[in-house]
């Protein structure tokens, strides 16, 4: 019997960083991706590049190039690995609020109908894997923004007496009554959906809600891939624009390797839909101007930016995560790679001219 793991959005940033690290720990991977990144983003978000690479460097990955809306193709997938899937990354998605409000039924049938079709595979075919959902803080809308901040030279902070002043944001905010974007709403469908198919049809199934996911192998774009694409920028000079808020806008930054990491931690002793937030809280996070110094001391050079007065609708002044349920569930888990570590990596990747 061989042991199966599948990875959808295997091209992208989270699943190309599960298929390298779950490559040691499985025979097969099955990656499922059909670079519709290309289509919301255009030819420079493409992920072909990161196919490639994969097929060309893991020994033991297999890639199907399956629309995750299409449940007959996947049907034909899942009956071919049957029970030796022992689990599924599910990090295939339409991954931008602004994306989402120009096409709503295109981002609900990937986002929502997409994962609802992989978690029927999942019951029907190999009922006792783990499913991994990657789901977002935006479930939590614009909540957080009604939080007591107060504004400091390079950021915005929460205020110290608050509970969420020492680890961040925890999972217990609601999701409700509050305005999400289109994007947060399909993200909030699935996300309730794979924890309803861990309560209530028994599943090992996890929601690990993201902050800022990033690392060197995103294919960055203006509108995705907050890091990447702003250090695309800064080794180009091509412009970048701020988008509100004072440019004092703190997100928090996780590394994909971190955040596989924590999947791994998961799947050696899974739990039946949980919910995680998982971003890189305390440890890791900047706002859009101290990212932008990290920028030009690592490029040596000035970034060439423009101040837009109007924010991102939906967007978050304060997102820090608290990811202290996650550790305290799973204590051996900790951060590999703090924001300086992960701007070098991004850069030494451009440099290289790995895309
Ligand atoms: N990157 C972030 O900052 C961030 C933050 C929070 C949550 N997330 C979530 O994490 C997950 C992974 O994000 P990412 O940054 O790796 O995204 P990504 O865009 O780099 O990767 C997603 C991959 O899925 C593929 N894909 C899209 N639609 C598909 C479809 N219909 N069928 C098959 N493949 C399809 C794309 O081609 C792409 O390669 C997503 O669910 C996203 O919403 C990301």
């Amino acid at each position: 019997m061989k042991k199966v793991c599948v990875i959808t959005g295997s091209s992208g940033l989270v699943g190309s960083e599960s298929v390298e690290f779950f490559s040691e720990y499985f025979d097969v991977i099955v990656g499922i991706d059909n670079n519709m990144r290309m289509y919301f983003f255009g030819k420079e978000a493409s992920t072909e590049w990161n196919k490639l690479r994969l097929l060309n460097s893991i020994k033991n990955f297999k890639e199907y190039d399956i629309d995750i809306r299409n449940i007959k193709e996947l049907e034909s997938l899942f009956k071919e690995y049957g029970s030796d899937i022992k689990l599924i990354i599910h990090a295939a998605a339409q991954p931008s609020h602004d994306w989402a409000a120009k096409e709503p039924v295109t981002d609900f049938t990937v986002n929502a109908n997409g994962t609802l079709n992989l978690l029927e595979m999942t019951r029907i075919h190999c009922p006792e894997a783990t499913f991994i959902y990657t789901s977002t803080n935006k479930v939590y809308g614009d909540n957080p923004n009604f939080l007591p901040l107060v504004e400091l030279e390079s950021r915005w902070e929460i205020n110290q007496s608050h509970q969420y002043f020492k680890n961040g944001i925890d999972e217990n905010m609601s999701i409700d009554k509050t305005k999400h974007s289109v994007f947060g709403a399909s993200k909030v469908s699935a996300d309730i959906m794979v924890q309803e198919y861990g309560k209530y049809f028994g599943m090992n199934t996890g929601v690990f809600r993201g902050g800022c996911l990033t690392g060197p192998k995103h294919s960055g774009t203006q509108l995705h891939g907050f890091l990447s694409y702003l250090m695309k920028c800064a080794i180009t000079g091509d412009k970048y624009i701020i988008f509100g808020y004072k440019g004092k806008q703190v997100r928090d930054n996780i590394h994909s390797w971190d955040l596989v990491n924590m999947f791994w931690h998961f799947h050696q002793n899974p739990r039946k839909g949980e919910v995680y937030n998982a971003g890189g809280g305390r440890f890791s996070n900047c706002s859009m101007f101290e990212a932008l110094r990290i920028c030009e001391d690592i490029t040596g050079r000035k970034m060439n930016y423009e101040y837009s007065e109007t924010n991102r609708i939906g967007d978050h002044v304060w997102w820090v995560s608290d990811v202290s349920k996650f550790k305290s569930h799973y204590p051996e888990w900790t951060y590999k790679y703090n924001l300086l570590d992960i701007l070098t990596q991004i850069y030494y990747a451009n440099i290289k001219n790995e895309k």
